[in-house]
């Protein structure tokens, strides 16, 4: 039977019919209690979901189709070590890489001697770096680290460096490559001195065109300007589920870290993809964020469904995008140190759950991950929230904020703070008609008025959940992350898809590396359809 024929989807839909009409401005009057019983807190975390469009017995429902969806054991499934990633015939065990003990997932396979093993060399090869003890092939410290890797071997480093700038090596530079475009690369060689560069190429695969390409030029400037290609293994380390294919490439195996075929790539901060963010955050910050992330592991498996903070915010997706019909996220985070938050939620969650075909091969019933999208909050005030105020689309937000700032200059804090709230209040509940006619009367003609009063309403009840964070400390940001792990694993498992496999990214690679050799030789153009052809023969003329 498909999730959305059984009896526990019917009753949500029956209530949504039921709760359609009701503003969120009534959801409050008429329940004072409605914070405290539509909010949670996790350590240094607040997650207030009242400006959700449901009440507690919403909530129940959804929690009755978790456990259709039979999460419970699907969860014991996933921290088993089972192979739930079907399509790739693998175990889903990155909640190991947060662990400092085993033997687990179990006696039958412990992999925790693997992981711990790597964790205490990657910190050894930090702890070298930051003392300034490793010395590159003329004999000088390494000074700068160029993360190159794209997706999930980029984007959850990039992403926590930023967030952790603050209490990075204040003399180290840790800089991160991904595009292919030139323009990323080649201005950035220009700065660095290859004397002191380190280059570590991250990547599961070894293979990934971007990420291959990128390293190669690196490698022929490095060997380019210090004169000796000898100097290839005092310069670059890699991070992969392939050392030989790094070895291939001149690694030398003390500076090879390996990953395993367990760990997804958008899941994979935590194993050696995170060695750019523990050396720029050394090895204490960084094992205080898995720690964070073990925490929350600890919740999510053990914390009753009603109070399981990932959950919540999983089931309230599943409302919000199948019950209330909204196809798209937004991600507000209010702090600039979290800018690439968005960019990294999008891979967690539509590379996951991006799908409309189920585990067992059946296309779903349901819609599925709705278009995450986001942009620092502050910055899209006055940029895109208009239309999230007066354009008259469903536009659930995710708010987040800090309290505490790392970059505390008077005033800014505090009115950055005020302005995250006020946007989730005013999106809620909006303004009337009537207020905004009793607000224009004051200065203005009846006549004047009544032209200006439809441009003035807010109908609000735009829904949202705010995010509230103690601080930006690693602890705090591993529980965060691993929050909306378990919140893309649940939802995956109520749509009754595969979160662990990706085979949509595949066909574009294929197509472009047979469209690569055709852009020098127009006969091979022939193959591709017309607009392709189109664009090869403009290319050309212009490349010529
Ligand atoms: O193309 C998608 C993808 O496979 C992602 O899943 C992955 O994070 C990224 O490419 C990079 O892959 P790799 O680490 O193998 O270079």
């Amino acid at each position: 039977m498909t999730i959305t024929a059984s009896a526990a989807w019917k009753a949500i839909e029956a209530h949504r019919q039921s709760l359609s009409p009701v503003h969120l401005r009534d959801f409050f009057a008429r329940d004072p209690g409605r914070v405290a019983s539509l909010s949670l807190s996790f350590e240094g975390i607040l997650f207030d979901f009242s400006k959700q469009r449901m009440d507690s017995t919403t909530l129940d429902l959804l929690v009755a189709l978790a456990r259709e969806a039979r999460l419970d054991e699907w969860t014991a499934r996933m921290f088993g070590g089972e192979r739930i990633n079907a399509s790739e015939d693998r175990s889903v065990l990155h909640v190991a890489l947060r662990r400092s003990t085993g033997p687990f997932p179990g006696e039958h396979l412990d992999v925790m001697p693997e992981v711990l093993s790597t964790r205490r060399r990657m910190e050894a090869f930090a702890d070298a770096i930051r003392s300034g003890q490793m010395l590159g092939f003329t004999g000088q410290p390494i000074r700068s680290v160029v993360n190159i890797g794209i997706g999930g071997s980029d984007l959850g480093p990039k992403m926590l460096g930023c967030a952790l700038r603050s209490i990075s090596h204040p003399a180290l530079a840790v800089h991160y490559v991904s595009n292919l475009d030139g323009a990323q690369l080649a201005p950035l060689l220009q700065t660095l001195d290859p004397r002191t560069t380190l280059f570590l190429v991250a990547s599961k695969t070894f293979t990934t065109q971007e990420t291959m390409l990128n390293a190669q030029t690196a490698r022929a400037w490095l060997v380019a300007n210090l004169g000796d290609a000898a100097a290839v293994s005092r310069h670059f380390a890699a991070l992969t589920a392939k050392p030989e294919r790094a070895r291939t490439f001149g690694i030398r195996d003390d500076a090879i870290f390996p990953l395993w075929d367990w760990v997804g790539g958008r899941f994979s901060l935590w194993s050696a993809v995170g060695l750019a963010l523990m050396i720029a955050i050394g090895p204490h910050a960084f094992a205080d964020l898995l720690a964070g992330a073990e925490r929350m592991d600890e919740h999510f498996r053990s914390a009753p469904y009603e109070r399981n903070l990932p959950l919540v915010m999983a089931l309230i997706g599943i409302w919000n995008t199948n019950f209330l019909g909204a196809t798209s996220n937004a991600v507000l985070p209010y702090n600039e140190s979290l800018k690439y938050f968005p960019a990294f939620l999008q891979q967690l969650e539509m590379e996951s759950n991006g799908k409309s075909v189920g585990i067992d091969g059946q296309p779903l019933a349901c819609a599925s991950n709705p278009i995450v999208w986001g942009e620092l909050g502050n910055n899209g005030q006055h940029a895109f929230f208009q239309l999230l105020h007066q354009g008259g689309r469903l536009v659930p937000c995710d708010f987040i904020a800090a309290v505490r700032s790392d970059y505390p200059l008077p005033g800014h804090q505090e009115a950055l703070l005020a302005n995250c709230f006020a946007q989730s209040a005013a999106l809620a509940f909006g303004k009337t008609a009537a207020e905004a006619r009793s607000e224009l009367s004051r200065s203005m003609s009846a006549e004047a008025l009544e032209t200006l009063l439809p441009h003035k309403v807010f109908p609000g009840n735009q829904p949202s959940s705010t995010l509230l964070l103690s601080r930006l400390d690693p602890q705090t940001l591993g529980a965060l992350i691993a929050l909306y792990e378990h919140k893309v694993f649940a939802q995956g498992v109520i749509w009754g898809l595969n979160s662990f496999d990706q085979w949509g990214v595949e066909l574009g690679k294929a197509v472009a590396s047979s469209i690569l050799p055709a852009l020098d030789n127009p006969a091979l153009a022939e193959q591709f359809d017309a607009s392709t052809r189109g664009l090869l023969n403009f290319s050309r003329q212009h490349l010529a």
